[in-house]
């Protein structure tokens, strides 16, 4: 995509705990040869405030993730805003030449969606970029699908102040704020989940991308109030074998719903993008 001395140029939409985290990495060097060249938030406070840390004039700022579109010579549009953006605004980047990173992974359980933009990035020669997020096992769950996967499982364990405020608690009415003992909240496949949990399991769309699909991967979401940090358990048994991975994440500082291997995949992956040698899956 680039050469070593061409800088990657790119627009961030989503100025949360994600979003600064990233910025301030390609900031201080740490995604490699890429520049920042425009931040974008509809929360004009969070837009302010990451603008004046970051501490470049230079870098652009917009509330509408369509003005931010417009800026000549961006080439790498960073989503770390909610699914909804996806859907709003990837098809508009592609067809103005710009490849996509996206963080709100969760919005590919769409299946047209995810088609859709599939086909708009290969006809345009661009890339959609997916990091893998707060979870380890991604490159042996790719390896093992070029022969037959039976089956590809994730039990994600979490505090319940991480899963505060989702939809399938609210909808069946199930109280997680008083708990003693750890609970089973959910056990279904990826596509349900990322309905149910849309802000908690990114990361089993994206092993569902990585494996057998949103409709065949299976998901356990567990609450535990004794739990410090959000643990996910991969496993997955097919021709190459069986394998089991655990991560046991820290929560970010800004935001308890993300975990803060997920910004630091996203910078590796930037990184990865301008290197010349590729190391894993
Ligand atoms: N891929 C992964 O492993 C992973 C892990 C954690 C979170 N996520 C997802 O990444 C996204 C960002 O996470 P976060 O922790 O930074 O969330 P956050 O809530 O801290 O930040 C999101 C920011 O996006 C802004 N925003 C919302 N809609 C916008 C729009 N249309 N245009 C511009 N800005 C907009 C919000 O005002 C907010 O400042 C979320 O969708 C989250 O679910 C992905």
């Amino acid at each position: 995509m680039m050469d070593m001395e061409h800088s990657l140029k790119v627009g961030l939409i989503g100025c949360g705990a994600i979003g600064r985290t990233l910025a301030l990495a390609i900031i201080d060097g740490k995604a490699g040869n890429v520049e920042l060249s425009a931040i974008c938030d509809i929360d004009e406070e969070r837009l302010e405030s990451l603008h004046k840390e970051l501490g470049r004039q230079e870098i652009k700022k917009y509330m509408s993730p369509f003005d931010l579109l417009k800026v000549p010579g961006i080439e790498l549009i960073i989503e770390a805003a909610t699914r909804e953006t996806v859907k709003d605004i990837s098809e508009r980047a592609l067809e103005m030449g710009k490849s996509l990173l996206v963080m709100s992974a969760g919005a590919f359980s769409d299946k047209d969606l995810y088609e859709n933009l599939y086909s708009k990035a290969s006809e345009k020669k661009l890339k959609i970029y997916i990091p893998s997020g707060a979870i380890i096992g991604l490159d042996g769950v790719k390896s093992a699908s070029v022969e037959k996967l039976r089956r590809v499982e994730i039990i994600s364990t979490k505090n319940p102040r991480s899963l505060e405020g989702a939809p399938y608690l609210k909808k069946n009415n199930i109280d997680i704020s008083h708990l003693t003992e750890a609970k089973i909240l959910f056990q279904g496949t990826a596509d349900k989940a990322i309905e149910g949990f849309p802000k908690n399991v990114n990361v089993a769309v994206i092993l569902s991308l990585a494996g057998i699909g949103v409709e065949n991967t299976l998901v356990t979401i567990v609450a535990d109030p004794k739990a410090r940090l959000t643990k996910h358990e991969i496993k997955a048994e097919g021709d190459f074998g069986e394998l089991h991975g655990i991560t046991q994440n820290y929560l970010h500082p800004d935001n308890p719903k993300t975990s803060y291997l997920a910004p630091l995949s996203a910078i590796r992956l930037l990184k990865k993008i301008s290197e010349p040698v590729q190391v894993g899956t």
